[in-house]
């Protein structure tokens, strides 16, 4: 994530820029900075940590000029701190650039730019963008930008300003979200419309491979090819709140929605082109552990808690077939109290959307005081399990609002399905055919979840249905009672009805004396080695009374509906990958059902986002 605003037109910039940036925090606060045209030189403040760190810097120091540009930080390549804050500069200080995104190819680029005498001072990939515009520039910023864009790979949302021409500022949109308010002498960039919402709700909003010019006169629109195009403007009737949400009533759902992008994201400048012709594969570069490090590796423990305790359930799976090493799973505030067994050949990897979670950080200092490897995967750079893990996969689902965790969630399991792969490639334990067969049908998980998406209003008629009930049941084997169980925990926490997650052969050996007329059994069917064994199941809870919704694989809905009463089909995909499917039905029934109820979606009772205490 991250945010970027921009501002030209006659009014003191400052202000507006960090107006702009308050709206934006929810999107990463790990650093904020703003660059300004003072009339004679730009003008950089930058400062770690939240925008009021970078209000103080600037209560000594103000700027003060009628163009700049601002961000605010949620941190991708190198961690929180001044010298990685945007805005970056190229070495003459005269380009000054924002970014939202990731630039798969920016080592390869800052090599380039090195060889030619560039200087880099950030770990970011960002600062190669400034550098990279500088060298190009051949006295027409929007000729450099388009060139430079021509060389960048990822995704990314700019705002560009250089002092050789303070009287445009560019904007660029390549998969990274961006709008253009349109106001009268003056113009704004923005993330998302809340951000410029103060000051006017015209706005254009950018697709990619678009770029806008502004003035404080006008806007020009082209693509990055340099053909001019027309929009029609987007006038916005929400309240601030609304555009917030950018539309949706709840972050929760506002996330739910959220996770085909947050897939990508994760998987981004992770999967690569293999040796052979059309083999993909995956680099991790923020492992830091030698190739004989990964062979040597004799068992893992994945610890967490809550929901990323429900993402270790699938890791385990995930890391036994693929990498064939064997997985213990725990929970946090179990792990440390139970003595467990570390040798120097345990790897411990913890989960953490939060990275803050007291459990999951005591856990970690427990087996770093054992003499583990710690390996965290975590959605927050800069937290501190990512601070005193050994190695950190940070998840891109941006920052999560909701209580109740969904585009974490899924993202953690983007993570370890890379991480399963990476190790069974280092390990030798499969073959390239399948490493490349699992990337491609990953690649295909961000749109299945679309069309998921697309269903919602029948979920929502699935859960009014529920409401109705006390209590009910979910079932599933393998990782379907995995997914089982997160589903679970995600209808309790925000519907307040009682469920229970059960293992579907575990049922018979006392839960079914539960299971009476009209009870609700949501059951998941997706395995297809487990199937014949969970209709069974199913059929011992059909013969009791109970009404069961089945989340089922498309092109089984003929044979399983006269064994359930109601059901729902997610896309075909790889059995290891349906959790990534099948979980996204169960968060759209509890969202519904929570909603039903008039419940606060978002701040469920007693509970709180991040659970810093034991
Ligand atoms: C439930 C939920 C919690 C968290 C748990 C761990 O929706 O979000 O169960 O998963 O509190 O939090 P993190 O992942 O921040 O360590």
């Amino acid at each position: 994530m991250c945010g970027i605003v921009g501002y030209i037109g006659s009014r003191d910039s400052q202000g507006i820029l960090l107006e702009g940036l308050k709206k934006l925090e929810y999107r990463g606060y790990d650093s904020a900075g703003i660059a300004v045209f003072d009339g004679r030189k730009l003008e950089v403040r930058k400062s770690q940590g939240r925008l009021a760190n970078l209000e103080e810097k600037l209560d000594g120091q103000p700027l003060r000029g009628y163009v700049g540009i601002g961000h605010t930080r949620w941190a991708t390549h190198g961690k929180p701190s001044d010298v990685n804050s945007h805005p970056h500069t190229d070495n003459s200080s005269k380009f000054s650039v924002v970014h939202n995104g990731i630039i798969e190819n920016y080592l390869e680029l800052k090599a380039q730019l090195a060889a030619k005498g560039h200087q880099f001072v950030s770990e970011t990939d960002t600062e190669v963008i400034s550098h990279l515009v500088a060298d190009l520039y051949q006295g027409d910023i929007v000729q450099a930008v388009q060139a430079a864009v021509r060389q960048m790979r990822g995704a990314f949302a700019l705002a560009v300003l250089t002092e050789y021409e303070p009287d445009r500022l560019i904007a660029v949109r390549y998969a990274s979200p961006l709008v253009i308010g349109i106001g009268n002498g003056e113009n704004f960039i923005g993330s998302d419309i809340p951000a410029i919402l103060e000051h006017t709700r015209d706005v254009y909003i950018l697709n990619d491979g678009e770029m806008a010019i502004l003035t404080s006169n006008g806007v020009e629109l082209l693509t990055t090819d340099g053909n001019n195009i027309s929009k029609e403007i987007f006038h916005v009737d929400w309240d601030l709140l609304t555009a917030e949400k950018a539309g949706f009533d709840h972050f929760m759902l506002k996330e739910i929605y959220e996770q085909p992008r947050a897939y990508r994201d994760t998987m981004m400048g992770r999967v690569i082109e293999g040796t052979e012709e059309g083999s993909l594969k995956v680099q991790l570069p923020e492992i830091g552990m030698t190739d004989e490090q990964l062979r040597a590796i004799r068992n893992i423990h994945i610890v967490a808690c809550g929901t990323a305790h429900h993402a270790a359930l699938i890791g385990k799976a995930v890391l036994e077939s693929l990498a064939r090493i064997p997985v213990e799973t725990d929970v946090a505030s179990e792990y440390r109290y139970r003595n467990p067994i570390i040798t120097p050949e345990t790897l411990v990897i913890v989960v953490s959307q939060s990275g803050e979670t007291a459990d999951t950080l005591a856990a970690l200092r427990e087996a770093k005081r054992c003499g583990a490897r710690v390996l965290a995967i975590t959605n927050v750079v800069g937290s501190s399990v990512s601070r005193e893990a050994d190695d950190v996969i940070i998840t891109q689902a941006g920052p999560e609002i909701a209580v109740a965790s969904t585009k974490a969630y899924t993202s953690q399991l983007i993570a370890f399905y890379l991480l399963g792969l990476y190790m069974a490639d280092k390990r030798g334990a499969c073959e390239q055919a399948q490493i490349t067969m699992v990337l491609q049908a990953m690649q295909q998980l961000p749109e299945q979840v679309e069309a998921i998406l697309s269903q919602a209003n029948v979920l929502k008629q699935t859960a009014q249905a529920l409401v109705k009930h006390q209590s009910l049941f979910f079932i599933g084997r393998g990782v379907d009672y995995a997914v089982a169980q997160e589903g679970s925990l995600k209808l309790k926490e925000i519907s307040y009805i009682h469920s229970e997650a059960y293992a579907a052969g575990e049922l018979k050996h006392g839960t079914l004396a539960l299971i009476e007329e009209g009870v609700p059994v949501i059951a998941l069917i997706t395995q297809d080695e487990l199937y014949e064994k969970t209709l069974s199941n199913i059929k011992e809870v059909t013969a009791r009374g109970a009404y069961v919704f089945g989340v089922i694989n498309s092109g089984q809905e003929s044979e399983i509906s006269q064994s359930v009463d109601e059901l729902f089909a997610i896309p075909q995909t790889l059995p290891l990958l349906t959790p990534a499917l099948s979980v996204i039905p169960l968060q759209l029934i509890s969202y519904y059902a929570s909603l039903a109820l008039g419940n606060d979606v978002d701040k469920p009772r007693n509970l709180a986002k991040s659970v810093t205490v034991e």
